[in-house]
């Protein structure tokens, strides 16, 4: 079962309104510890513009840049950015190019006002796929952003939530086989920890942007209790305002966790 949601009083304005969002988000009230974003809208802000693709990924870029402030600001301790699905390597092949690019010269341009304000990064997903001199990249953002204890930032890329549970049920039998687990003591906790995010805490809240309701294959394990929030916002255009709407919005919800209230 999931949480239900209180109806929104005749007071309260629509989500992805920017000008509407008075209420800025207060810590400890109500606020989640994790949030997962679905970034969603690049393309279409760049089609309104006459703008080629490569540019709504790159204002995309800036959305990240100031929504990492943000959910730092606000004393949010994680952030997941669904940056690159599975999905996306189908593509046209410059697009791909694009984004990757993209991806590379952020870790690099970022990563040291990222350490400087004591924000961990970490990618979960297969960055194999990326090639040696992503992968370089990305592991070099890791170690110097270590130390990092303001807020924790995973960037998922190359990343699909049912190909990750596959690996971690792979990954166990293996283990079985090996002699070295026993089939018996396989329980939830077991199998979390054999996920990318293993030892991290499960999303609160996941926000899509651009009006689309789904989860696209993001988080599908760790989300089974999170509030959704789907905003009517582009991406490029996400700012403090949206990311404190939604923080409000899930604040107004009732998680029950499968349990009666009275
Ligand atoms: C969805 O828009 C967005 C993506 C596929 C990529 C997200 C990437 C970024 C925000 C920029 C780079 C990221 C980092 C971490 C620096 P879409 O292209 O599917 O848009 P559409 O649905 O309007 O076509």
């Amino acid at each position: 079962m999931s949480a239900a949601a209180k109806p929104l009083g005749p007071a309260e304005q629509p989500l992805g309104t920017p000008e509407s969002a008075a209420e800025p988000a207060r810590p400890g009230a109500g606020l989640p510890q994790h949030i997962g974003i679905i970034m969603d809208g690049n393309g279409r802000w760049a089609a309104s513009r006459g703008l080629p693709r490569a540019l709504g990924h790159k204002a995309g870029a800036e959305a990240v840049r100031r929504t990492i402030e943000a959910t730092a600001r606000a004393g949010i301790g994680w952030l997941t950015l669904f940056a690159f699905s599975s999905e996306n390597w189908q593509r046209p092949a410059d697009e791909v190019r694009d984004l990757t690019g993209l991806m590379r010269m952020y870790l690099r341009s970022e990563v040291s006002s990222l350490a400087r304000e004591g924000i961990r990064l970490r990618v979960i997903g297969e960055r194999e796929r990326f090639g040696a001199e992503t992968v370089r990249a990305i592991g070099a953002a890791e170690t110097a952003t270590a130390h990092g204890t303001r807020l924790n930032l995973n960037v998922a890329v190359s990343y699909g939530g049912r190909a990750e549970i596959v690996a971690a049920a792979r990954d166990l039998a293996r283990q079985v086989a090996a002699g070295t687990l026993d089939p018996e003591q396989v329980d939830m906790a077991t199998f979390a920890r054999q996920l990318s995010t293993a030892g991290m805490p499960d999303p609160d809240l996941i926000i899509r942007t651009s009006g689309e309701q789904r989860l696209s294959n993001f988080l599908l394990w760790q989300s089974a209790y999170a509030e959704l929030v789907f905003q009517d916002v582009l991406w490029p255009d996400y700012d403090a305002p949206h990311l404190a709407q939604a923080i409000a919005e899930f604040a107004r919800r009732e998680r029950r966790y499968g349990l009666r209230v009275a």
